[in-house]
């Protein structure tokens, strides 16, 4: 959120034992830089004290209605007001309840009825609560009216049941939260990010691949989402949980890579390679394990595809922005490869800088365009570089 003004999040907290969630979810909003305004129902309060909720958020918890101090203080249609987004996590099928029928009997549901800030409502309970029909219409109509309902995880609930009704994790409350309230000045952009390694066999167990973690590929794809674009993530082999929003094919080879990539391309409107894609694969794929022998083992490499020079020849009006991981020259090599590839733009790290290696949640790197524009940037997060990253776009589309 680095330059802007603080977003300010108001957190209805509801009586369920999730409560403890929303504990969590505040610290990592304040750590993010957010403010935080609490608001408690009185069965949350039966859970986790007020007093949790405002050392977190360094400010007062909002409870009551009729609270005549709470009402010069905080007042209830200042807090609407005040809202950048309204979460409700967890929220409880009393409370949807509420919410759906235009009840306002507490301060939580006064407040939102007032609010005109986008909502964002997180069920959690028990899986015959939440599979209720009369829960399930009510949902149907919130959604319908325009709140974002986060649907609950599955696994094991805290009333003895397995199923669907878990609160997310507040990571996943706190991308939501990040989705909702992101500029989308991508919409309109159709775009495939490529991320990860790629693997070529050797047989069916040992294979040759690289360093590369996928995180670039995916910060990518998850700022792009959250900004409003349409993403396809073509990934090679990672241990990432893909980002919401985006869909997912999942390739080994560079060659299954390259098919993916010509299968969304007609549709797209740019291609960003993050992937690190071997260069060479084995001439020969041994269907067999190959057992150990007694003297050297000779393996024949052949070139791979160079995708993204296919794509550059090809062109079709789509902007094309590539990746270069170099040990030295950096510039003079990027720009190089900027011509050779005929791209848009190409964004290069020195991958033996501290915070700019493989694997690192940071990254320094230059973005360098088609236009002549080079520029430097300092070490930051790999969400931070993907906006840059994207700011840079838009600005080729002027
Ligand atoms: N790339 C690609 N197909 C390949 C290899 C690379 O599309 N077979 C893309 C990468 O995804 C990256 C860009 O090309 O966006 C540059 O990759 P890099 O490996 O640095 O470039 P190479 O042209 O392979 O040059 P080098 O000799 O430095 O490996």
């Amino acid at each position: 959120m680095a330059n802007d003004k603080p977003k300010n999040v108001v957190l209805g907290v509801s009586g369920g034992i999730a409560c403890y969630k929303a504990v969590e979810l505040v610290r990592l909003l304040v750590k993010e830089q957010y403010t935080v305004q609490v608001i408690m129902t009185r069965g949350a309060m039966q859970f986790v004290t007020p007093l949790t909720f405002q050392t977190l958020s360094a400010r007062p918890v909002a409870t009551d209605t009729f609270n005549l101090t709470q009402e010069s203080e905080i007042g209830h249609i200042n807090l609407a007001d005040s809202a950048d987004i309204f979460v409700v996590a967890p929220a409880t099928a009393n409370v949807i309840g509420k919410i759906a029928a235009g009840i306002a009997d507490d301060l939580l549901s006064t407040v939102l009825m007032a609010t005109q800030a986008p909502v964002l409502i997180a069920p959690a309970m028990n899986i015959h609560m939440y599979e209720n029909p009369i829960l399930q219409e009510n949902l149907r109509k919130l959604r319908r009216i325009g709140y974002e309902i986060l649907e609950p995880d599955e696994g094991y609930l805290a009333c003895g049941y397995e199923g669907k009704g878990r609160l997310p994790d507040p990571e996943a409350i706190l991308e939501q939260i990040r989705l909702q309230l992101k500029k989308k000045d991508l919409a309109g952009e159709k775009l495939i990010v490529t991320a990860g390694p790629s693997r070529e066999p050797l047989d069916p167990i040992r294979y040759i691949s690289n360093r590369s973690s996928g995180k670039m590929g995916y910060a990518l794809a998850r700022v792009a989402a959250r900004r409003g674009a349409e993403v396809v993530l073509i990934s090679g082999p990672t241990a990432l949980t893909p980002p919401p929003g985006v869909k997912v094919t999942a390739v080994n080879t560079a060659a299954e890579m390259r098919r993916a990539i010509l299968d969304e391309y007609a549709a797209c409107t740019a291609v960003i390679m993050a992937a690190a894609v071997a260069d060479y694969h084995p001439v020969e794929f041994s269907a067999d394990k190959i057992k150990r022998g007694k003297g050297s083992l000779d393996v024949r490499l052949e070139p791979n595809p160079d995708i993204l020079k296919e794509l550059g020849r090809r062109k079709d009006g789509k902007l094309l922005i590539g990746f270069a991981a170099e040990t030295g020259n950096l510039d003079a090599n990027a720009e190089k490869k900027l011509r050779e590839k005929n791209l848009d733009m190409i964004v290069a790290n020195d991958v033996t800088k501290q915070g700019s290696g493989f694997d690192g949640d940071t990254n320094i790197a230059t973005i360098i365009d088609r236009r002549g524009a080079t520029h430097s940037l300092p070490l930051m997060s790999k969400d931070e570089l993907a906006d840059q990253i994207f700011d840079h776009l838009l600005t080729l589309r002027r």
